[in-house]
């Protein structure tokens, strides 16, 4: 294996990797001594004491500090700029409105603010929130209420969508590039130079991958004409996001990507050569990490790129691939003879790694935990690219004073790095550094329409509403600026560089109750690999099904069912069970009402162990019998299991009292794991005998199920396989009387 190939393995080795572990590996890399640490920390307070005598605060944070995510009224205010971006209807977004506006308490923010706009829409929406309430709503003054309330919703609705336009406002620099430009001369004059930024991303459909495509495309035929230095880094550039470019970029559709993906993406580069600006590729969710890196390697190969130093990258430094991917894109330019560009962010999708990893039940997070392991990590990557500026451009872009100071602190060269910041954000601290230091600063301005402005507005809301963010301490002004400028190492050895306690683990989902069934993360190269690996045994295996009661069946004739994604794989034959069979497993069932809630939950934990367990053979079954594919096979596994899991839960509760009854559960070919597993767990749960009836069409995947159900305690004559087809023992089973 050659060094590029090893690094690219260890970047997937460290995908789930434990937190602590990266976070040792880092700090030892970087050996930054005590007094380094404290100078840095010294400079970022000055820096904030600045900042916050700055006179000309971002509105952005100056709304935060009033309405950040820790007050109900923020909270309120976010759920409502996400959702009326595209709520389509009058009466949801009335309904929306007044759900969010009328409960908060919007008197306690009156007058506190600094600034007059933001004071200004606390009375309107005090005032909303009282013709909204619902409180008053008798007598003639509840009459007046709600006639003030109806005739005065199209005001609200209006207002309400008008302001939130002007904080979606706060964050575009232009609805067209031809307006962004011409607004960004302003700040040219000062000295900053402009990343542009085409809103839109996650294209769901080949018409809008062609529609990003060409809004790029003119994007740097517009730049191009203000392209006029020699010097790449004095001109304005653009960063686009590949999902923008096509509606299936994903690890499952490797292949098209690799052919689609990487034309299309080289021949937006290609046009950002021809116009000598920068491109950078923005860092998106962590599960797409790995096939970018293929389109990546495979654009930057180009021989037409090579000579243009405009290709660049964008690092993120939550993420625990972080600093190997460093190593790697380094070895990638060198081995190339080019030099690149990387842009260095702490990364913008944190609650949704988190979320993501905790309901796939993926082994660990891809990001840290802890926001002082985060900042540690951007430093430590500092660092890094500091030491390799012979084939890397760094681009350090943040908005945090303390991460500034440090890079200041550990650059040797100025005029080897340049700083970034967001449009509408780190104003202050950006303006001072430019001024103060000499350093260079670009600024990423988003530009396009209102309607594809929402998850860029979302994230840029959630994580600087967060308590933890800079820009949210900095206008909180009881927070001391000792205390915003702490160093992070002295944090993080305090805290033990153990994983965050305030986070739940994927595994412990549903905490004391249950735990959360494993899941395998198909969008990265090991897990694949595993999964392949579980289901290789199985490819070519025959399974037979047949009737599995308390006595024998009558059933002879074999039936033999075939793959129904590829006719030619012959998936095994069921003998179906006959209508004597169906009359017989009836009068043979029992309940297991006599067996205590207590052992029917074991045995149903058992059970969820021992589906986990055969996991390789569900997989291939589901995939083989049922057409799934492997993401969807995946699910149903977890779903089953998940099932299992939480009606043993309820067995020791269960009241049901008596003899018990025998149900029949008949499910459907769609989900032949699932709920197949899901509406029999129900009934055994609650002590209840089952005459199990799969679809016609999937009953190999229930034989295997059946056959570990068995396997985990529940006895014959409590659970019966009966595979056959809807129309004759189907109608006879519900047909059937309960019997006790
Ligand atoms: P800080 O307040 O110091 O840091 C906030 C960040 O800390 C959060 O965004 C998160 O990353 C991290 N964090 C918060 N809580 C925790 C926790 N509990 N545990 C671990 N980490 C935590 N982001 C992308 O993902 N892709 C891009 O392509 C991209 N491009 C950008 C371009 C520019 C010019 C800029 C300025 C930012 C870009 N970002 C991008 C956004 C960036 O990743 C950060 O989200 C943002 O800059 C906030 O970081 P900060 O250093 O300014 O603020
Ligand atoms: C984002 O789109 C700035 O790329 C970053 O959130």
């Amino acid at each position: 294996m050659d060094c590029h190939s090893e690094l690219r393995q260890k970047i997937r080795s460290l995908h789930t990797a434990k937190e602590g572990q990266v976070l040792d590996m880092l700090v030892a890399q970087a050996g930054l001594s005590a007094a380094r640490c404290a100078a840095i920390s010294a400079h970022a307070e000055t820096l904030v004491e600045n900042i916050r005598s700055d006179e000309q605060p971002g509105l952005m944070e100056v709304f935060l500090a009033e309405y950040g995510l820790s007050t109900d009224e923020g909270i309120a205010l976010m759920c409502l700029a996400e959702a009326l971006l595209r709520v389509p209807d009058n009466e949801t977004i009335d309904e929306l409105i007044e759900d969010k506006i009328a409960p908060s308490k919007w008197g306690a923010h009156l007058g506190k603010s600094s600034s007059s706009l933001v004071n200004a829409s606390t009375w309107a929406l005090m005032l909303t929130g009282k013709v909204l309430d619902d409180e008053n709503d008798s007598g003639i003054p509840g009459v007046l209420h709600g006639l003030i309330k109806r005739l005065g919703e199209p005001v609200i609705r209006t207002a309400v969508k008008h302001a939130m336009r002007e904080m979606g406002n706060q964050f575009v620099l232009g609805e067209t590039i031809e307006s962004a430009i011409d607004r960004g001369i302003a700040m040219e004059k000062q000295g900053f130079t402009y990343s542009y930024d085409m809103l839109g991303e996650a294209a769901l459909t080949e018409a809008d991958a062609q529609e990003y495509f060409k809004s790029y495309s003119h994007a740097i035929d517009a730049l191009a004409k203000r392209a006029n230095s020699k010097d790449i880094r004095q001109n304005p550039g653009i960063s686009i996001k590949l999902s923008a470019l096509h509606p299936r970029y994903e690890y499952g559709q490797q292949d098209r990507v690799m052919s689609e993906l990487v034309e299309r993406t080289l021949e937006i580069v290609l046009q950002a050569r021809e116009a000598n600006i920068g491109l950078n590729i923005d860092a998106e969710e962590a599960d797409r990490l790995d096939l970018s890196l293929d389109v990546i390697e495979a654009v930057l190969a180009d021989q037409r790129l090579a000579g243009w130093d405009g290709f660049g990258v964008v690092v993120q430094a939550y993420g625990k691939r972080a600093s190997a991917l460093i190593d790697w894109l380094y070895q990638l330019a060198k081995s190339l003879d080019r030099k690149i560009m990387i842009r260095l962010v702490k990364g913008a999708y944190w609650d949704t790694e988190i979320k993501r990893a905790q309901v796939e039940g993926l082994e660990d997070f891809p990001v840290f935990t802890n926001k002082s392991a985060t900042d540690v990590a951007y430093i430590c990557c500092a660092q890094q690219l500091m030491a390799k500026t012979d084939r890397i451009y760094p681009q350090f872009a943040t908005h945090n004073a303390h991460s500034i100071a440090a890079v200041l602190n550990l650059a040797k060269d100025k005029d080897a790095f340049e700083f970034q910041r967001l449009h509408g954000m780190g104003e202050a601290v950006h303006r001072q550094v430019l001024q103060n230091e000499g350093t260079k600063c670009r600024i990423y301005a988003p530009v396009g329409a209102h309607r594809d402005l929402l998850a860029y507005l979302v994230r840029r809301l959630l994580e600087n509403g967060a308590n933890s963010s800079f820009v949210n301490q900095i206008v909180d002004q009881s927070v001391p600026a000792e205390l915003i400028a702490r160093d992070p190492f002295a944090l993080l050895s305090a805290l033990g560089d153990a994983p965050s306690d305030a986070i739940v683990w994927p595994p412990n989902l549903y905490g004391d109750s249950r735990q959360n069934s494993r899941g395998w993360d198909l969008h990265n190269a090991l897990d694949v690999e595993a999964f392949n690996a579980a289901r290789a045994p199985f490819m070519h295996t025959q399974w037979h099904a047949e009737p599995l009661m308390a006595i024998e069946h009558d059933g002879e004739k074999a039936k033999k069912l075939n793959n129904p994604a590829n006719s030619d794989d012959h998936v095994g034959e069921v003998i179906e069970a006959t209508l004597s069979d169906a009359e017989q497993a009836l009068s043979a069932a029992q309940s297991w009402i006599g067996c205590n809630g207590d052992k029917r939950a074991d045995i149903l934990m058992k059970a969820a162990d021992l589906y986990e367990e055969h996991a390789g053979e569900f997989f291939a079954v589901l995939c083989r019998e049922a057409g799934k594919t492997p993401k969807d096979a995946v699910a149903e596994l977890r779903e089953a299991v998940d099932f299992l899991r939480y009606y043993a839960t309820q067995a020791p509760d269960s009241t049901v009292q008596g003899p018990g009854v025998i149900t029949t559960c008949i499910s459907p070919w769609n989900f032949p794991l699932a709920i197949f597993t899901g509406q029999i767990a129900a009934a055994l749960s609650a002590g209840n005998g089952v005459l199990a009836k799969p679809a016609d069409s999937t009953p190999l995947v229930a034989h295997v199920a059946i056959g570990l159900l068995h396997k985990a305690g529940v006895p014959r004559p409590v659970l019966q396989l009966l595979p056959g087809s809807g129309a004759s023992i189907g109608a006879k089973l519900v047909s059937a009387p309960q019997i006790g």
